[in-house]
């Protein structure tokens, strides 16, 4: 912990008041580490009273975040959802920066704050909104689905936006209102192909990654099946196809984790980044959460005491200009419009398509 949070402490009070949130993390927290996050955790509950705010908390925050202070905690599109809607004056990202950014384009009258301005994604960083102008003069007349893991500036220049949650149903609402048969699906090619094998209209993609996901390989699936046979393997769609094809699931962080609170697998592996089976974990105690993760560094950036530092100072504020947030709303808005999908999007029909054709930027 910061020198700069010495003084707080783990008094009988703090105890008392965080007693019910322990109980959800002591199975990844150590003790010791709940006597320094513990006060913390008080005092950034008590903040955001007086301040009137309410963090938002991405399923790949660390459990202290994610069941310690989140107000509202999920997948990409259920923080979307909630941004767009939530009532308090100060908004919180515990996220990364696209996420921030989409708040504010939600909630143009609110403060967002954003705990460190480095929280970024690989996937945001490989596209700008220069390459989608010279993509759309490449294939006019057909429409753009970004991925939500985007800026503000690449959103501004599309037509509707996606998550994992929802891209085949995005892809395919958009491919029916232009009475088109082909689709750009931007920046992620991962997603692009497996989406691709869940629908007949034809994908255009672009060769973004995700750092965390593109690093599992079959080979790893295919190990753990040897290791624990009877384990129970999700994979997040941002994973090679390969790695999907031998998974038993595939859904966006939101998906996994109904999978697991839903069907209560007697031991599961999360193919995804390290903080989700941890919290998780936290409300399914029956299940055994095996196997490996990878850390998405950019999530890693946001903390305790930066959430607490964020809070007092009302810092860092995420601004989009305004011309641009109102084009990139449009196209969040077309999204959070749709109805609400049930999952999975179509995993039989991905695992009865061997190989999808994309065609690639
Ligand atoms: P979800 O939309 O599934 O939460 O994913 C966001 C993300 O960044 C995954 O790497
Ligand atoms: Fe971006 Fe991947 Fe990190 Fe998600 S896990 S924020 S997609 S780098």
């Amino acid at each position: 912990m910061a020198d700069g949070f010495a003084g707080f402490e783990f008094t009988p009070e703090v105890e008392a008041q965080t007693r019910p949130l322990w109980e959800k993390v002591k199975a990844r927290v150590t003790p010791l580490e709940w006597r320094l996050q513990a006060p913390l955790i008080a005092a950034i509950n008590r903040l955001k009273v007086e301040k009137n705010a309410v963090i938002l908390a991405h399923n790949y925050m660390t459990p202290e975040i994610f069941h310690g202070v989140g107000d509202y905690v999920g997948d990409s599109l259920g923080l979307a959802r909630e941004a767009a809607k939530c009532d308090a004056k100060i908004i919180v990202q515990a996220g990364v920066h696209f996420m921030a950014e989409t708040s504010k384009i939600l909630a143009p009258n609110k403060t967002v704050l954003i705990p460190d301005l480095l929280a970024g994604c690989s996937l945001a960083s490989s596209i700008t909104g220069a390459d989608v102008r010279l993509i759309k003069q490449r294939y006019p007349g057909i429409p753009v689905v970004t991925y939500v893991n985007t800026t503000a500036e690449v959103k501004a220049e599309t037509d509707i936006c996606c998550t994992s949650a929802n891209a085949v149903q995005v892809v395919e609402h958009v491919a029916r209102e232009w009475g088109v048969d082909r689709v750009i699906l931007i920046p992620d090619e991962f997603l692009a192909r497996n989406v691709a094998r869940q629908t007949d209209i034809k994908i255009i993609a672009w060769a973004g990654r995700c750092e965390v996901h593109e690093r599992f390989t079959a080979a790893d699936i295919l190990e753990l099946k040897a290791a624990y046979p009877g384990a129970e393997i999700l994979a997040h769609p941002e994973c090679p196809a390969d790695v999907l094809e031998v998974s038993d699931f595939a859904g966006s962080t939101a998906a996994m984790s109904d999978y697991v609170l839903t069907r209560k697998p007697k031991q599961v592996v999360l193919i995804t980044e390290c903080s989700m089976a941890d919290n998780v974990a936290g409300d399914a105690p029956e299940t055994e959460f095996l196997g490996p993760c990878n850390l998405c560094p950019h999530m890693k950036r946001i903390s305790l005491e930066n959430i607490y530092e964020a809070l007092l100072h009302d810092r860092y504020e995420v601004k989009v200009e305004t011309g641009m947030a109102d084009r990139a709303r449009l196209a969040v808005q077309r999204m959070i419009d749709m109805p609400p999908l049930a999952i999975p999007a179509r995993y039989d029909l991905f695992k009865a398509r061997h190989h999808v054709d994309i065609e690639l930027i």
